[in-house]
C-alpha cells in the first residue's frame, strides 16, 4: 500500500467515496456547501460501526466510565468559563486581489485560487495583516434576534461533560477515578476546511474525560505517587497512580485502539506537544496521527501524519472554570483521602498542604484572578485537601470521528490490476476494512436467481444472521462480479448457497456454505448452524 499512497490516490478515494456511496458532498445538487459533507450507504455503516466499536471499548466493556449525550445548543456562558469565546480563534488573512480567506498559518500550504501552482503565501496577490478569527458558529435562542439571545453550536463536545460532571456523580454509581464519555456533532467554522473530510466545518467527535486525583491526595493515601517507564502501557490502573501513569494507560490504551480495528502501528505517528505548544494549565498531549497520503513528508520523505486524536492532561483547569463561572461547587469529598491525612506526620501535611495550594494559586493567577484573592481562595482550597475535598484533575482523549473514518477508508483502499488472456487489464479495488468496522459484514447469495430452492435458502441464511449484523443479499449477475461488487464495498466475508447446502450431493454437505474470505480469496464449507457464531467471533 504505501507505494500507491500517492497526491493520486486521495483522487481515487474520493472518486470512489461517492461512487460506491461512502461520502458525498453536502448539497451537491447546490452546488456544494465547503467544508461539509454527507455520509452514504456504506459510509454511515462505517461511521456507525466505528463509533459503536469506540463506544463498546470506552464504557460499556469498562466498570469506570459512563455514557453522556448532551445537547449541541448550551448555555452561552459555558464558553466563556471554557474560554472559547475569548481565545477559540485562528490567525485569518484576507486576499485583496481574489477576494479568498485563508488561515495565516497555512498560508505555506494552500494553493493560490487563481495560480493553483503556487501557494497562497507565494502568489502575487495583495494580502492583509492576519487578524483573529472566533470558530465557534453563532446562533439566536427564540424569537428576538439580539445581544441576549446569542448562543453558540458547539465547537467541542467535552464542556457538556464538564457542565454536568456533578449530575453524573450524583446520580450514577461512580467515583473517582472514573470517566464520562460523549459522541457527538461538533461545530467550527473552519477558515480553509480542506482535505476532504479530515477539516470540515461540522463533524463528531468521540471524547472522553476521565477524572482522577490530584497527584497530592494520591500521595496523602498512598505514601507516593507511582513512577511508570517513560515508554509502553503500564499494565492495569493502580489505586496510587498519578496524572503521569493515568496519561500513559490512556494514550496505549488508545493506540489499543486503533491497533483492534485495523490501524497498525506504523501507519500511526505520535506527536508530543512541546511546553510552547502546550496550553498554560495542560501538563501533557500526546497527538495521536495516522499517515494520510496528503500527509507532509519529513526530511527522508516518510509521511509525518495528521492529528487522529489528542489525548491531554488537563490539570484541574475546566472543572475550576466551571465553578468560579457557575457558582457551583465541583470539588469531590474523598473518605480514604480524609482518614490518610490525620495520619501523616505534621511535616508531610505542611508539604502536600504547600504544593497543593501553590497549584491551585498558579492556576487562579494564571485565569486572571488578582493575587490577593487567588491566595485567599487557594489556601480554602489547600484547606480543603487536608479535610478530604479536592478538584479532580482530568485525562481526555479526544477523537474524531470522520478524521477516522477517512484514515480507515484510506487505510482500506487497496487495488490490484489483473490481465486476462486477451490482454486486457482490469483494475480492482478492494476495501480491506477489519471486520469489526466493515460497513457491510456478509454477503448472502445464492448461486443461482432462478432456482427458488436456491433463493429461498439464501434468503432464510440472510434472515437468521440479519439480527446480529449487517448482511447485504445479493443475487444478481455471476458470483464473480457479486464478490468484485463486495470487494469494493469492503465486505469481508461471503457465502454461497449451492446444490451441496440442498443436499443434492449427499447428506453430508447439507445445510453448508460456501464461505469467502475477502483479502485472499480462500473458501472454506461452513455448517449454516455455525456460522452466526463464527461471524460474531470476528466482527466483534
Ligand atoms: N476537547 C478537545 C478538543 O476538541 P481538538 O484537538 O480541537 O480537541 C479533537 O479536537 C479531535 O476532533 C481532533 O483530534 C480531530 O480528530 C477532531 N477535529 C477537530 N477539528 C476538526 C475538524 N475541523 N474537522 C474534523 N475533525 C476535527
Amino acid at each position: 500500500m504505501a507505494e500507491a499512497k500517492t497526491a493520486d490516490l486521495m483522487e481515487k478515494i474520493v472518486s470512489l467515496g461517492k461512487r460506491r456511496g461512502f461520502i458525498y458532498q453536502s448539497s451537491e445538487i447546490y452546488g456544494g456547501i465547503n467544508g461539509f459533507w454527507d455520509y452514504g450507504p456504506l459510509g454511515a455503516e462505517l461511521k456507525r460501526s466505528l463509533k459503536e466499536q469506540w463506544w463498546n471499548t470506552m464504557t460499556r466493556e469498562r466498570e469506570d466510565v459512563v455514557g453522556l449525550d448532551a445537547t449541541i445548543i448550551m448555555s452561552p456562558k459555558i464558553w466563556e468559563a471554557s474560554g472559547h469565546v475569548s481565545t477559540f480563534s485562528d490567525p485569518m488573512i484576507d486576499c485583496k486581489t481574489c477576494k479568498g480567506r485563508f488561515r495565516a498559518d497555512q498560508i505555506d500550504e494552500i494553493p493560490c485560487p487563481q495560480k493553483p501552482s503556487k501557494c497562497v503565501k507565494d502568489c502575487h496577490g495583495e494580502k492583509t495583516e492576519p487578524r483573529a478569527f472566533n470558530l465557534m458558529f453563532q446562533t439566536y435562542v427564540g424569537p428576538v434576534q439580539d445581544d441576549s439571545a446569542v448562543a453558540y453550536l458547539r465547537p467541542e463536545t467535552a464542556q457538556a461533560i464538564f457542565a454536568q460532571f456533578k449530575n453524573v456523580l450524583d446520580s450514577s454509581r461512580v467515583k473517582v477515578p472514573f470517566g464520562i464519555a460523549q459522541i457527538g456533532k461538533a461545530f467550527r467554522n473552519e477558515v480553509t476546511p480542506r482535505n476532504y473530510t479530515f477539516r470540515s466545518r461540522e463533524f463528531e467527535q468521540m471524547e472522553l474525560e476521565f477524572f482522577i486525583k490530584p497527584d497530592e491526595a494520591i500521595e496523602a493515601i498512598h505514601g507516593s505517587v507511582a513512577t511508570v517507564p517513560a515508554m509502553g502501557h503500564p499494565g492495569e490502573p493502580q489505586p496510587n497512580w498519578g496524572w503521569q501513569a493515568w496519561h500513559q494507560y490512556w494514550v496505549e490504551e488508545r493506540v489499543r485502539f486503533y491497533e483492534g480495528i485495523g490501524l497498525p502501528r506504523q501507519t500511526l505517528g505520535f506527536h508530543i506537544q512541546t511546553p510552547e505548544e502546550l496550553a498554560h494549565y495542560a501538563r501533557a498531549t500526546v497527538d495521536i496521527l495516522y499517515k494520510f497520503p496528503f500527509s507532509k513528508r519529513d526530511e527522508k520523505g516518510e509521511l509525518k501524519g495528521e492529528e487522529l486524536e489528542g489525548i491531554a492532561a488537563r490539570s484541574d483547569f475546566d472543572l475550576s472554570q466551571h465553578a468560579r463561572f457557575s457558582g457551583k461547587p465541583m470539588g469531590v469529598f474523598d473518605d480514604e483521602l480524609r482518614a490518610a491525612w490525620g495520619k501523616l506526620p505534621k511535616e508531610k501535611q505542611d508539604d502536600l498542604w504547600r504544593r497543593y495550594f501553590e497549584n491551585r494559586k498558579k492556576y487562579l493567577t494564571k485565569s486572571g484572578v488578582e493575587n490577593e484573592a487567588a491566595s485567599k481562595q487557594a489556601t480554602e482550597d489547600a484547606n480543603g485537601l487536608a479535610k478530604g475535598q479536592y478538584i479532580p484533575h482530568v485525562i481526555e482523549p479526544s477523537a474524531g470521528a470522520d478524521r477516522l473514518a477517512l484514515a480507515l477508508i484510506c487505510n482500506a483502499y487497496s487495488e490490484a490490476t489483473e490481465t486476462d488472456d486477451k490482454g486486457k487489464s482490469e483494475t480492482r479495488v478492494t476495501m480491506k476494512f477489519h471486520p469489526r468496522i466493515a460497513p457491510i459484514k456478509l454477503g448472502v447469495f445464492p448461486l443461482l436467481k432462478n432456482k427458488p430452492e436456491l433463493v429461498k435458502k439464501a434468503l432464510e441464511v440472510r434472515d437468521l444472521l440479519r439480527p446480529w449484523m449487517n448482511v447485504f443479499y445479493d443475487d444478481g449477475g455471476a458470483i464473480g462480479r457479486r464478490y468484485a461488487r463486495q470487494d469494493e464495498a469492503g465486505t469481508p466475508f461471503c457465502v454461497t448457497v449451492d446444490f451441496d447446502t440442498l443436499g443434492e450431493k449427499g447428506p453430508e454437505l447439507k445445510d453448508t456454505v460456501t464461505l469467502r474470505h475477502r483479502d485472499d480469496g480462500r473458501q472454506e464449507r461452513l455448517p449454516i448452524s455455525e456460522l452466526r457464531d463464527w461471524l460474531l467471533t470476528r466482527i466483534r
